[in-house]
This record gives structure tokens, C-alpha cells and sequence, in this order.
């Protein structure tokens, strides 16, 4: 057996694992899983990897070469319990019954969600949800039986296990299943581990990854872990049920509907404060922060209540940005994003000081997730202002 890198192409990295021989298979096993309700990249850096539109492309490409049995492991969800949530499982149901998804099992941070998202999520995903009492078994059209695991339970007789559980309690599970698919939340091993016969391995966090194994009389072949970078085109009919997802968002007004921190600190606007600081305005202006909405409004996603906080002004108070009708001077990220609330001091700056701010004002925003290459003195060039206040603001004075 041998380790082999076979590409590496913007950020999807394949890593295979091939057995000397490499046989033609009879089937492939796909496993994906551990979505935690990431549906899309969210597209902060580049290249990000994931996504379902992504992930379908890969299934097709690879249906297209050799037969295909798909599972899915949980999470589907977050686990938090929204309106939001609800619409996304709906999501990730029907684009699994896209990718034909043969086997799926839920988290027990999904089921806490209640058994009706559990039967909407069975019912869009064609029925192939493992349900404890109702449906503990599928038979998959490879003839293998697909069961699920989680703690506390007993272990079923089954050929693959999707485990609600991590590499330990994969390895107590070893022994008669061919396959346990495990949960991660790192970078799928570029081996899979083998115990007692069983093949242990996990699709890694967030639906960035797909695992592909190639069985021949029942013996697996080969092992392969693609990320899924922007190589891989967006599916079609995944991104038409992307966007039928995110015109519901938007038609249930759950931006609106967010709960919010009931201030009686009133924001100027950006525009405003510009009215007296036009050195920092005008380098503001240059910078991405003046069109972070827009860059939402491209993609649709200026009403996903996931993205819009961190690209406008005081989302999560109440006197903060609603929409760009309501509160146009509000959209983006604009100079109260990182200065708090200026009402007061724009109406009399001398009786009103804005407190000073630092590096801790970027924090909120340019998070491990979302800004990973995130570094003050760095970002700060790019962006730096403020030296010059008092002397515009008294020559103004002075003209008028
Ligand atoms: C926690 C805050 C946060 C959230 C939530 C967030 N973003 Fe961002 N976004 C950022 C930051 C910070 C940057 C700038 C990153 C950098 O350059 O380091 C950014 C940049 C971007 C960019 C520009 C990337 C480029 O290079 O042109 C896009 C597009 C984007 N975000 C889309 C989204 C979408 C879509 C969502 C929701 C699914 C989202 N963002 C949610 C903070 C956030
Ligand atoms: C009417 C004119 C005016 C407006 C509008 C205005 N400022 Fe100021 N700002 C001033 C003056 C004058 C000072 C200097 C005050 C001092 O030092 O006494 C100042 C000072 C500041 C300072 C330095 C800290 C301090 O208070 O001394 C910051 C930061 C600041 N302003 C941010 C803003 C922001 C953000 C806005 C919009 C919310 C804004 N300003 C709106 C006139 C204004
Ligand atoms: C309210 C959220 C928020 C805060 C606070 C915030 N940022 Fe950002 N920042 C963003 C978003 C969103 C983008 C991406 C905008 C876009 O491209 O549409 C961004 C982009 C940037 C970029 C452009 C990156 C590039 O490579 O061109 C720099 C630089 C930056 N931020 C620096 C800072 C610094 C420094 C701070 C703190 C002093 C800060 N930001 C505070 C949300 C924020
Ligand atoms: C990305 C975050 C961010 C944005 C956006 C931003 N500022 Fe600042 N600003 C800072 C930081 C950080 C400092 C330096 C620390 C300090 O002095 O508070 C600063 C400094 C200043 C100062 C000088 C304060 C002093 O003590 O001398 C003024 C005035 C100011 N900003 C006004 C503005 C105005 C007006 C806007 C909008 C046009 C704006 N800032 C947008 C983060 C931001």
C-alpha cells in the first residue's frame, strides 16, 4: 500500500491512499457529513472550501466513472433552536436527496430539535433517515445494511455504522461493521484507521471534505479525501435550492424578527460623522469596510441574519441597521461599527467624548472562521485613519 498526493489544485487537496494493484471497483462509498448547517461557503477568504453545490459536483463527477452508494453522517444542524435552523435542515434534506444520499443519520442535537423536524427532514430526503424504532435499518444498493450508533444505545449488526460519536467510541465499535463513519471536527485523516477488521473514518467538519473508497469483492481498494475548493463548479439544481432557501429567509423577514438589545443609544451614521471628520471619511470611503453590504447584496445574502451583523453598523441593538431602505446610513461597515454608538457626540462632540478605541474593536468581526489571516498592524495599515481631528474641525470653523 502506498500514500499518494495526487493534485493539489487551489485549495482541494486530494490525499489517496491506493492499493498497489488498483483494480477496477465494483462500487464506490461516499461518505459526507458533520454539516453544522454550513450550507455554503460563506465566502469571507479565498478560496474557502465546502458547500453542498460543490459537493454534488464531486458525487456526479465520480457517479459518471463508477456506481455510487452516498451516506450521510450528522450533525445536520447547529443544533439551535430557530426558525433559521429549521429552514436549513429543510435545505440540507433536499439537496441530500439531490446527491441521493442512500443512508442518513441525525445527531442527538439534531433529534433535540424535535420529531417534527425529524419527520420533515425524513420526508425531503426520500425517506432514507435511520430512525431508531421506526426504521433502525436501511439496505443500501450495494446490498450492504447501514445502522446507526449513539451513546447509550446498543450496537446493531450492521456492514456500516454512522456513529454520533468521535474515534473513540468508533474504535469500542470495531469488529463486525465493514465501515464506522465517526465525527470530527478537524481534517479527515489522510489514512483511515483500521480495527479489528473495521475501517474507521469520518468526513471531517463543516461539509468541507468528501471521502470516497473504492470496494472490490468487499475489500476496499482505495481510500480518498477531496476537499471541496472552488474547483468544483456549483451544482445546479443545488444552487436553484440555495437560493429558494435564502428568498424564504428573506420572505419571513428573520433579519427582522432577530432579537435585539433595547438601547437608548442612538447611532449618527457614517455620513454624519464624515460631515466634521472628512479626512477619516474620505480614507473610510476607500476602504472594503464602505461596501460590506454590498458585497452580501451580490450573493443574495444581505437578509441571512449569518451574515449581515458583521457587515453593517449596530445590527444587534435596537437602534441599530434594519435594512438599507429603512436605515440606509447604517449599512456596511461604517465608522460606529468600531467607534460604538455616536449619536450624542455628533449633536455636541465637545460634552459628549467617543471613548477610544483599539484593537479590540476589530475582534467581534475578524474572527478565526471568518478573517483567518487577521492581523492588527497588518489590517490596520489598510484602514488607518484618525490623526487629524481637532485641526480639520477647527479650520472648518474657522470658514464658516
Ligand atoms: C463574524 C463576522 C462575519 C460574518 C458572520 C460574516 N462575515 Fe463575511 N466577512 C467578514 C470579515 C471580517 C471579512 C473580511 C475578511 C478578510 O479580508 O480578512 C468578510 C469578507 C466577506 C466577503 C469578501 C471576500 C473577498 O475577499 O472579497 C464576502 C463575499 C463575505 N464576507 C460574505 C459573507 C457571507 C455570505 C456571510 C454569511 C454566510 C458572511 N460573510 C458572514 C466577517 C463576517
Ligand atoms: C459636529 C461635528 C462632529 C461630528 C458630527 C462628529 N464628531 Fe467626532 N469629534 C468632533 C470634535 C470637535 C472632536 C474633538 C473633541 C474634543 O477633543 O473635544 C471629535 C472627536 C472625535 C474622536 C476622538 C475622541 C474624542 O472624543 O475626543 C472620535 C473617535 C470621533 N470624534 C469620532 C466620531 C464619530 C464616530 C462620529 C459619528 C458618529 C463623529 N465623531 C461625529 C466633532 C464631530
Ligand atoms: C462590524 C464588523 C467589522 C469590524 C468591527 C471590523 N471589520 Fe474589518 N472588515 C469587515 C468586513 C465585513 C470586511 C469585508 C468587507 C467586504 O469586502 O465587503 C472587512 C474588511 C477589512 C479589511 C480589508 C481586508 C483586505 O484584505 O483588503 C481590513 C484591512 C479590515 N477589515 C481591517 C479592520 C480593522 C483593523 C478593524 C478594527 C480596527 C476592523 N477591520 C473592524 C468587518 C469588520
Ligand atoms: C475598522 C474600525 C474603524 C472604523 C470603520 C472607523 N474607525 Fe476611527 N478609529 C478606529 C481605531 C482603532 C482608531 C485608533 C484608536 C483610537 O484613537 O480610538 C480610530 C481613530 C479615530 C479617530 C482619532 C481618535 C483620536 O483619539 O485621535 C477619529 C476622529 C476617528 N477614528 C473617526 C472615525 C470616523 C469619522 C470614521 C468613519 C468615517 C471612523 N473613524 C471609522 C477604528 C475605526
Amino acid at each position: 500500500m502506498k500514500l499518494a498526493l495526487l493534485g493539489i489544485a487551489a485549495a482541494s487537496l486530494v490525499i489517496a491512499w491506493v492499493s498497489p494493484e488498483h483494480p477496477k471497483a465494483d462500487f464506490t462509498l461516499v461518505v459526507v457529513g458533520d454539516f453544522h448547517g454550513s450550507l455554503t461557503p460563506c465566502g469571507c477568504t479565498k478560496p474557502m472550501s465546502g458547500g453542498l453545490a460543490r459537493m454534488a459536483t464531486a458525487v456526479d463527477q465520480i457517479r459518471a466513472r463508477n456506481k455510487v452508494v452516498v451516506v450521510a453522517n450528522g450533525a445536520m444542524t447547529s443544533g439551535s433552536n430557530s426558525r433559521q435552523t429549521e429552514m436549513k435542515a429543510e435545505t440540507l434534506a433536499e439537496a441530500l436527496r439531490v446527491l441521493d444520499a442512500e443512508a442518513i443519520n441525525l445527531a442527538a442535537t439534531d433529534k433535540a430539535l424535535g420529531t417534527g423536524l425529524e419527520e420533515t427532514f425524513d420526508r425531503l430526503s426520500g425517506e432514507r433517515l435511520i430512525r431508531d424504532e421506526l426504521r433502525p435499518e436501511l439496505t443500501l444498493s450495494n446490498g450492504w445494511i447501514a445502522a446507526s450508533w449513539q451513546q447509550g444505545k446498543p450496537v446493531p449488526h450492521a456492514d456500516i455504522l454512522l456513529v454520533d460519536g468521535g474515534l473513540d467510541s468508533a474504535r469500542t465499535l470495531a469488529g463486525t461493521p465493514k465501515v464506522i463513519v465517526y465525527r470530527s471536527n478537524a481534517r479527515p485523516p489522510a489514512r483511515p484507521e483500521m480495527k479489528n477488521a473495521s475501517l474507521l473514518l469520518t468526513p471531517g467538519e463543516s461539509g468541507k471534505f468528501l471521502i470516497q473508497l473504492d470496494f472490490r469483492a468487499n475489500q476496499m481498494v482505495r481510500y480518498q479525501v477531496t476537499e471541496l475548493g472552488p474547483s468544483f463548479r456549483d451544482h445546479r439544481s443545488i444552487t436553484q435550492i440555495l437560493s429558494r432557501y435564502l428568498q424564504r429567509v428573506g420572505r419571513e423577514n428573520l433579519l427582522g424578527k432577530l432579537p435585539r438589545q433595547t438601547s437608548d443609544q442612538s447611532f449618527a451614521g457614517s455620513r454624519r460623522c464624515g460631515s466634521c471628520h472628512q479626512e477619516e471619511f474620505a480614507t473610510w470611503k476607500t476602504t472594503r469596510h464602505s461596501d460590506a453590504l454590498a458585497t452580501l447584496e451580490e450573493t443574495k445574502h444581505d437578509r441571512d441574519p449569518d451574515c449581515v451583523g458583521c457587515h453593517v453598523v449596530g445590527l444587534s441593538q435596537s437602534t441599530g441597521f434594519q435594512s438599507r431602505q429603512k436605515t440606509p446610513e447604517l449599512a456596511d461597515v461604517g465608522c460606529e461599527s468600531c467607534h460604538g454608538p455616536g449619536g450624542k457626540h455628533a449633536d455636541e462632540p465637545a460634552q459628549n467624548k467617543m471613548a477610544v478605541v483599539g484593537e479590540k474593536s476589530c475582534a467581534p468581526c475578524h474572527v478565526l472562521d471568518h478573517s483567518p489571516g487577521f492581523n492588527f498592524e497588518k489590517y490596520w495599515e489598510k484602514v488607518r485613519h484618525g490623526e487629524s481631528t481637532l485641526k480639520t474641525y477647527l479650520e472648518n470653523l474657522g470658514k464658516t
